[in-house]
């Protein structure tokens, strides 16, 4: 009895308590044998033969069972602790995703104009030439229509040039005041290492009562907006011309790649230019029917901020989905 109960207790794995089962509970096991012995047994002792056997049964199943159970929790416990896994441990996969540049500077610069509670404002990419042209003060035969080589359709509608026709869309369908801006591709016949025939833009309009908007509100906007795009760097407003604003101004920023001293992306100038801005012309707001009003608007191409920012230096590479590009933007 003794001896058996050891062999139990002995056994420190599921694998060796499987022995032990079949050595003295299976078939050909020891209690079986001792069973077999009861035919020998004279008939007086056969009842307490076989009672004491069958107690002995029942003793060592019930010790079975218990050290059955301990070991096998056990050996959960030691599997649990084995095989765990840290989550929060970095992973070597490696086909993790990206967004592509131009997306990523995208919604950088709409980020920046949310959080000033400009609303985004979307319009069509096939325009008429109200929208695209005259209510922007271009009216037909005006030389400035050549500043933006355009795709026409056969029955005069047109590629929108540009994101300013969102702003008439927006004012027409608007009361002022308005603050929007309007992100979007734009189609000129152009093709070169920084053109392509279709770019991105992102045009902004403010709109209010006469007198509430001024161009000192203009140029505080867009020094903060580059200081948070490119750091820390010099703003300058150079007066310029566009048919929908006056004044106008392009707006540079010093150069990010010499700081300034002159290199061969700022063409030896020290600056960079960006944008494009201005007050917005008054024949602008008669064209939509707004009266006693003020604005100023400016307008950016995405692919040259993402070229600056990321030191691409041919534009057309952002469109040929090249993986080596692609793959340093992880
Ligand atoms: N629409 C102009 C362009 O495409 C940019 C611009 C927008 C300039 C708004 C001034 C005001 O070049």
């Amino acid at each position: 009895m003794k001896a058996l109960e050891e062999k139990i207790i002995d056994a420190s794995s599921l694998e060796a308590l499987e022995k032990v089962r079949v050595e003295v509970f299976g078939k050909k096991g020891i209690l079986t044998q001792e069973f077999a012995k009861l035919k020998d047994v004279p008939p007086a002792e056969k009842k307490d033969f076989a009672q004491n056997l069958n107690t002995l049964k029942e003793q060592l199943q019930a010790l079975f069972d218990t050290h059955y159970a301990t070991i096998k929790k056990l050996e959960i416990e030691q599997m649990l602790e084995s095989q765990k896994i840290d989550v929060s441990l970095y992973s070597n996969i490696s086909n993790k995703g990206s967004l592509h540049p131009l997306v990523e500077t995208m919604d950088k610069i709409i980020d920046y104009f949310v959080a000033l509670n400009f609303s985004v404002e979307v319009g069509p990419m096939v325009e008429d030439d109200f929208h695209n042209f005259e209510a922007l003060n271009l009216p037909k035969n005006h030389p400035a229509r050549d500043m933006q080589d355009t795709f026409f359709f056969a029955d005069g509608k047109l590629l929108r040039t540009h994101t300013s026709p969102v702003q008439i869309h927006t004012m027409k369908k608007q009361q002022p005041p308005i603050r929007m801006i309007a992100p979007g591709c734009v189609f000129r016949r152009d093709y070169d290492i920084t053109h392509t025939p279709m770019f991105n833009q992102i045009e902004g309009l403010v709109v209010d009562q006469k007198g509430v908007v001024s161009f000192a509100n203009l140029k505080s906007i867009l020094t903060d907006f580059l200081k948070y795009m490119f750091g820390d760097v010099d703003v300058r407003f150079r007066p310029s011309f566009f048919p929908f604003t006056e004044p106008s101004a392009e707006v540079d920023i010093s150069c990010i790649f010499c700081k300034g001293e002159g290199c061969r992306v700022c063409s030896q100038t020290g600056w960079l230019e960006v944008l494009g801005c201005g007050i917005v012309d008054s024949n602008v707001f008669e064209a939509v029917g707004y009266k006693d009003v003020s604005g100023y608007a400016f307008g950016l191409g995405i692919e040259r901020f993402a070229m600056l920012l990321h030191q691409i230096p041919d534009l057309r590479s952002l469109y040929e989905g090249d993986m080596r590009l692609l793959e340093q933007f992880r």
